[in-house]
């Protein structure tokens, strides 16, 4: 039995909570999660690879356990994600004869797979990310290259969004990206989504993935990204959120268990930026992690492979951990 206080229940006035999983988690982590959150988002299962791996052959059994999960527990969905440069298929950018299609046969393939797919959950999903990831991390270009950009110049973006608001008239669409809190690349984002809002593009809302760690981003820029993006008046989201034990370029690999030393830091960390979100409780309307507990997360193998990672609020028992104990405290 659990005594300690629901995080769907301290931030009720503020902003959902939520976790992604998996298959195999909504029954590992079951329990966990039917009393701490209110929002689940499909690990890898709603991504184009996974829902349309050869043209018109969808495979929906496993996003459509997810669905039914959410549903048995009364919690929302969050769709992820239409469009990005990885887990999509080789087919997807090819003819026949392994060449590249043009411009209107990849955009009518995207169309139809939104049409296909937010169609099917249109009753269960209130939000997709509708475009992942298209901003280039380093230097002054814009946006990253892909398949995507070769073949259908930037105009992909945009399009997207329309197919998706076609789709589903109600989902509320976002765009989403990491090191969103980057100063270089937020400018970036903005810029981006400024111009796709002035183009009269159905974008309702900015994901900020939050894939951050003990020391990166620091409060200010974070602060100064949540400030620069809801001055669009778009709604905000965390949707990725972990906090890695690791510096990006710590290569460590000698750690069977977090140092106390790493849980305390973590704690601060976990209530500062709580603190924060909830300053900005206007503008975010959902807050989820990149998994619930730490005995799954995508950290235990990267960048680092073979090195495990402590991101969350609860240990590989399920239990609160230092963090989560002290943004009870912060917060109640
Ligand atoms: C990105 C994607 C997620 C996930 C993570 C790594 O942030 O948006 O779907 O793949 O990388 O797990």
């Amino acid at each position: 039995m659990r005594t300690e206080a629901a995080l769907k229940d301290i931030f009720a006035d503020d902003f959902r909570i939520g976790a992604a999983v998996n298959p195999l988690t909504i029954r590992t982590q079951e329990e966990l999660l039917a009393y701490h959150f209110n929002s689940i988002t499909a690990e890898n299962e709603m991504k184009f690879a996974s829902l349309q791996p050869e043209e018109e052959a969808y495979s929906f059994d496993a996003a459509d356990q997810l669905v039914a999960f959410a549903r048995r527990h009364g919690m929302a969905m969050r769709g992820h994600t239409l469009v990005w440069h990885n887990q999509s298929t080789g087919w997807l950018f090819e003819d026949r004869h392994g060449n590249p299609v043009d411009k209107a046969t990849l955009l009518g393939r995207i169309r139809s797979h939104i049409q296909t797919v937010v169609g099917r959950y249109k009753d269960d999903i209130y939000a997709w990310d509708v475009v992942n990831e298209v901003i280039a991390d380093e230097g002054d270009r814009m946006l990253r290259s892909s398949k995507w950009l070769d073949i259908a110049g930037p105009d992909f973006i945009a399009r997207t969004f329309e197919y998706a608001h076609e789709a589903d008239p109600n989902a509320l669409l976002f765009y989403n990206d990491y090191n969103e809190s980057n100063p270089g690349k937020r400018d970036k984002i903005y810029t981006l989504v400024k111009s796709l809002l002035e183009q009269g593009v159905p974008l309702h809302g900015i994901g900020l993935q939050a894939h951050w760690n003990l020391f990166d981003p620091s409060l200010d820029d974070i602060r100064t990204a949540i400030e620069k993006y809801a001055s669009l008046g778009l709604q905000l989201q965390l949707t990725e959120l972990d906090m890695s034990m690791f510096r990006f370029e710590d290569k460590r690999t000698d750690l069977a268990e977090p140092t106390e030393e790493m849980l305390e830091l973590q704690a601060e960390r976990y209530e500062a930026v709580f603190k924060l979100l909830r300053e900005y409780r206007e503008s975010i309307s959902s807050v989820t992690f990149w998994g619930a507990a730490d005995d799954y997360t995508w950290l235990d193998d990267f960048p680092v492979r073979g090195r495990k990672n402590w991101p969350f609020l609860f240990d590989g028992q399920h239990h609160p951990k230092p963090a989560f104990d002290r943004i009870v405290k912060a917060i109640k």
